[in-house]
């Protein structure tokens, strides 16, 4: 359904509102991840290149609402704006207080301190929406990330500018995504990590309908191999997901590893072994090398492939083979491949296979939202401003 392209608008002398996902990793002021910031750019250079004065808004953890930013200061966007002014030689303004208007800035962009901080972000309040909507004539929505929360930067503010369109960073996302799940080159191939069934049960589901192969990882597989009879001691495993997991086998095709890298502990010696030969004191941490090749070959053949989380404990050295094998082996594939988590996400960076995938999603929530066939409640709002502009 059609939402108002940002390409479309001309935004010269023009005060652009956008709004980004920069919710980034950060260890003692230091931006660990690029991956947002840099996806992000695009839409910025365009604004600031087209003559916009551009004001940049986005999110970061989620810090009390009312609480200045000195108070809780971790929560700041200091270290993001500094990257930013790194990574593309623009000057970045970090401003604390906007919601009563903005004063002119001889900076390139202005960047607002978390929007979190502000009372009614997250109940989505139509007067704090309104408050924001009046800084700009032109608000533009780019954060895919965090397109499933109606709050009132991403969705409350889009009823009330004067202009509320979409950002190029958000139309790929919803592309991408789109055309995975409509129309995907076969086989298609989903590998769904991850600690919990029950975290990722509707996601299951709903790629259960339409893949050809079903790949499981993590604690994800010990509740299937639990299901299919295989004692896996003290491993992670949801018990009252067995009954689902016993019906998706039945529907679905659903390879379970045959191998395994198991411990007594996360700091253990690492044992490989047959599934069917896990001592009782043993947790599972990885798949096994016969498992990973299996893995791999479904992947080599795959026509598209999607990837949420990772199938060990990657961080860990000796658990990190079988993801790294499975990141390697997408990586060497020519079917589309399209991956997204902040799991997954942090185990294509440390496999350095950042160029090989076809589409990074920014999403981690919103991803799998999309997949679960969700509607983004931001995506509606801006659909609904698109049709209304059209009477
Ligand atoms: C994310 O990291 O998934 C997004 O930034 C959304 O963050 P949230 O889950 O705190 O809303």
């Amino acid at each position: 359904m059609a939402v108002i392209d940002f390409f479309s608008l001309d935004i010269k002398n023009k005060r652009v509102l956008i709004r980004e996902d920069l919710n980034v990793p950060i260890t003692e002021g230091t931006v660990d991840s690029d991956a947002r910031i840099l996806a992000a750019i695009p839409t910025i250079e365009h604004a600031v290149s087209a003559g916009a004065q551009v004001i940049l808004m986005s999110h970061l953890g989620r810090p009390e609402e009312g609480l200045p930013i000195a108070a809780q200061p971790t929560f700041s966007l200091r270290p993001v704006a500094d990257r930013l002014q790194t990574l593309t030689g623009y000057t970045v303004e970090l401003v604390t207080d906007y919601l009563d208007g903005l004063d002119g800035s001889e900076s390139d962009i202005v960047m607002l301190e978390n929007v979190r901080i502000n009372l009614g972000e997250k109940v989505n309040e139509e007067s704090l929406s309104r408050r924001l909507a009046a800084l700009c004539d032109v608000y533009v929505m780019d954060a895919f990330a965090t397109a499933h929360r109606a709050q009132a930067s991403t969705e409350g503010i889009i009823r009330f500018a004067p202009i509320a369109c979409a950002g190029p960073l958000l139309s790929a996302e919803l592309e991408a995504l789109a055309a995975v799940l409509t129309k995907p080159d076969r086989p298609l191939v989903a590998i769904v990590g991850g600690s919990k069934v029950s975290t990722k049960l509707v996601v299951l589901e709903a790629l259960g309908s339409k893949v050809d192969q079903l790949l499981v990882g993590g604690g994800i597989a010990n509740t299937f191999l639990a299901a299919t009879g295989v004692a896996i001691g003290k491993s992670l495993c949801e018990m009252d997901m067995l009954d689902f997991a016993r019906d998706m086998l039945k529907t679905v095709d659903i390879p379970l590893p045959t191998d395994v890298v198991v411990s007594t502990d996360t700091k253990g010696p690492a044992r490989v072994c047959s599934v069917s030969e896990i001592h009782s004191d043993e947790i599972i941490l990885d798949i096994g090398p016969e498992s990973t090749a299996a893995l791999n070959a479904l992947v080599s053949s795959a026509g598209t492939i999607i990837w949420n989380g990772p199938v060990g404990v990657f961080e860990i050295e000796q658990f990190s083979s079988g993801t790294k094998g499975l990141a390697d082996a997408i990586a060497a594939s020519s079917a589309f491949s399209m991956a997204g988590g902040g799991d997954t996400l942090a185990a294509i960076e440390k496999f350095g296979v950042e160029a090989d995938l076809s589409y990074i999603s920014t999403g981690g929530g919103a991803f799998l939202e999309f997949i679960e066939g969700k509607k983004l409640p931001a995506v509606q709002a801006l659909q609904a401003r698109a049709r209304a502009s059209e009477k």
